[in-house]
């Protein structure tokens, strides 16, 4: 009797320690207030500065480069407030100036248009454009000097919730054979749990857009393994299926029967070496999903089951890019100084449809003078 209520007080005491442990992670005491620094990242060689801006709010850190406005490190807490570096990314800024190209896409801001476009070539209002091949036989996020290559003018400033920094770059009418002078802003918000991308682009001549941002994400911490044990929920019915160059068909299949078929968590590699054609094509997964719904709405879910983070994707765009990180192949070593291997980061590129300039059944990318290009994409991290 005695013994048995002692070790119910020890239960309790054990119970009551556990609790002022998980009130004292740094996850639920320590969140920093809301702030925005600057350290000078690297310097191009033709003497451009590039800055890197670390934004801190809630349990969230993301360091920003003014070098294709790329996330070059995000911290988020795992289940028990433990902080790891989630996303892709070089030390330096050696690591992303091209020289291949195309290159890995870490982090960076995607445009004009994101994802390929075939032969380089689309026609619009009768007047045919050409763009640099630079994925043989197609253009692939831009063309050779893409968004990700230039350096955007930053404005740093509080927000109610958070703090943000806007990105300005003008990209002139022609550059990389699109026409129009576009002016594009980028702004990164963030607050407690959220990291949002608002795009916002004006032209003055018609022309094509497709703006993203190519985050590679491992959950267990960049550099850590593979992806292919995190659970992954898409809400898309559809997907555009590919020819062996990765453009879409035009077809809009269904996902169900497939292993495309996302809706319920799946693990990301339980059917990658499926025998389905299009895993062939791509090497794994790299496929546009047509979202169901409109307007904002969840898109896509990632759950590391070890660590318990979670990451949630919403957007207004009608697509979304899974791309499994089939290309990297070893020959990069990341933040930390790790290996990238096949399959060791994910993308998840919210996004207009890839070739839709060349797909008249696909939502229309076309923006013309006196029209606002916006779109929203959130980041939302949890754990459990
Ligand atoms: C594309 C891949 C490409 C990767 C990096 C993705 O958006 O779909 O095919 O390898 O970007 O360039």
């Amino acid at each position: 009797m005695l013994i048995r209520s002692m070790k119910a007080r020890l239960i309790g005491l054990a119970a009551m320690a556990g609790l002022m442990t998980s009130l004292s992670t740094p996850a639920v005491e320590a969140a920093p207030r809301p702030d925005i620094t600057k350290d000078l990242f690297g310097t191009l060689a033709d003497g451009t500065q590039v800055w890197r801006y670390t934004l801190t709010s809630g349990v969230l850190r993301a360091r920003i480069i003014t070098y294709g406005g790329i996330v070059q490190q995000l911290d988020a807490p795992d289940r028990h407030g433990h902080q790891a570096d989630v996303v892709l990314g070089f030390p330096d800024l050696a690591g992303y100036v091209d020289k291949n190209n195309p290159g890995p896409y870490f982090g960076a801001l995607i445009g004009r248009y994101g994802n390929r476009i075939a032969k380089g070539t689309f026609t619009l209002d009768g007047k045919t454009y050409h763009l640099p091949i630079n994925n043989d036989p197609n253009s692939l996020h831009g063309g050779t000097k893409g968004f990700d290559t230039k350096v955007w003018t930053a404005t740093p400033a509080k927000t109610g919730d958070g703090v943000s920094l806007r990105l300005d770059y003008t990209s002139p009418d022609g550059e990389m054979g699109y026409p129009g002078t576009l002016k594009t802003s980028v702004t990164y918000s963030l607050s407690a749990r959220t990291l949002r991308v608002d795009y916002r682009a004006t032209t003055d001549k018609p022309t094509v857009v497709n703006l993203t941002n190519h985050s590679y994400w491992n959950l267990a911490g960049e550099g850590t393994g593979g992806i292919y044990g995190d659970r992954l929920q898409l809400n898309a019915s559809h997907y555009t299926p590919v020819d062996s160059t990765l453009i879409p068909t035009g077809q809009i299949a269904p996902v169900a029967g497939t292993p495309m078929d996302f809706r319920r968590p799946t693990p990301v590699g339980a059917r990658i070496r499926d025998n389905f054609q299009q895993l062939a094509f791509g090497q794994g997964y790299d496929h546009n999903w047509v979202l169901d719904g409109s307007g904002f709405r969840l898109a896509a879910r990632v759950t590391d089951p070890d660590s318990g983070r979670v990451l949630s994707i919403s957007t207004d765009q009608p697509g979304i890019q899974f791309y499994s990180g089939n290309f990297l192949d070893g020959t990069l070593y990341g933040t930390s100084g790790h290996q990238y291997r096949q399959g060791d980061g994910l993308a998840l590129e919210t996004q207009h449809f890839p070739d839709s300039p060349n797909q008249p059944n696909f939502p229309s990318t076309v923006l013309r003078p006196g029209q606002t290009y916006q779109t929203a994409t959130t980041f939302t991290f949890s754990a459990h």
